[in-house]
């Protein structure tokens, strides 16, 4: 089940990744700085994991299990598609504050942290019922012979991304934003960005 541990080793890197976005929105709302060139380097980089790791699960994984007979419109996956359709919404919002053409005012630095605050905590919460509920499921649910052939989708779509160097583009952002905003033990999210 090399697809889970894929899913799993890239829910570490945006994990790093929200935690940066908190740094970030910190030392901006602390500063009262205008930095929307920044938040679209987030923003960019966020709509990229969502179609690398969200569509790999929604066209890949939760399209096998469904297949197989797993519930769609209750249950874990229902849960899980609502929370990525909310967490495009919440990156909208982001992305509605970086492209202002105006100076960001302190009404919009507080949107600011409010927005990377809710997506914060919606991601990690995500995560979270996925590293420990969806995925022990569906290793239970889906049969040897469907992993066999998972892996193999899986391989093909991270193919296609290395060959389109979407790939590499993806991981110098995610380097680049961690080294801009370094969070060694990251902020604890339960309170905020860090307020
Ligand atoms: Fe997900
Ligand atoms: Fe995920």
């Amino acid at each position: 089940m090399q697809a889970l541990q894929v899913l799993m080793n890239e829910h570490r890197t945006v994990e790093s990744v929200l935690d940066s976005l908190c740094m970030f929105t910190q030392a901006t709302v602390e500063n009262g700085t205008d930095q929307r060139d920044t938040l679209a380097r987030f923003v960019e980089l966020l709509r990229m994991f969502d179609e690398l790791h969200h569509m790999k699960e929604e066209d890949i994984l939760f399209d096998r299990m469904l297949q197989n007979g797993f519930p769609r419109d209750n249950g874990p996956l229902a849960v899980m598609l609502t929370d990525h359709t909310t967490c495009r919404e919440v990156v909208a919002a982001l992305a509605a504050l970086a492209d202002r053409t105006e100076v960001w005012t302190d009404e919009n630095r507080r949107v600011l942290n409010e927005t990377a605050t809710q997506y914060t905590l919606l991601l990690k919460s995500h995560i979270a019922k996925e590293d420990n509920v969806l995925y022990p499921m569906s290793e239970r649910f889906l049969p040897p012979s469907q992993w066999t052939e998972l892996d193999r989708c899986f391989d093909e779509f991270e193919k296609k991304w290395a060959g389109d160097g979407k790939l590499v583009d993806f991981r110098e952002r995610v380097d680049e934003l961690r080294q801009a905003w370094p969070a060694e033990d990251g902020p604890t999210p339960a309170g905020g960005c860090g307020f």
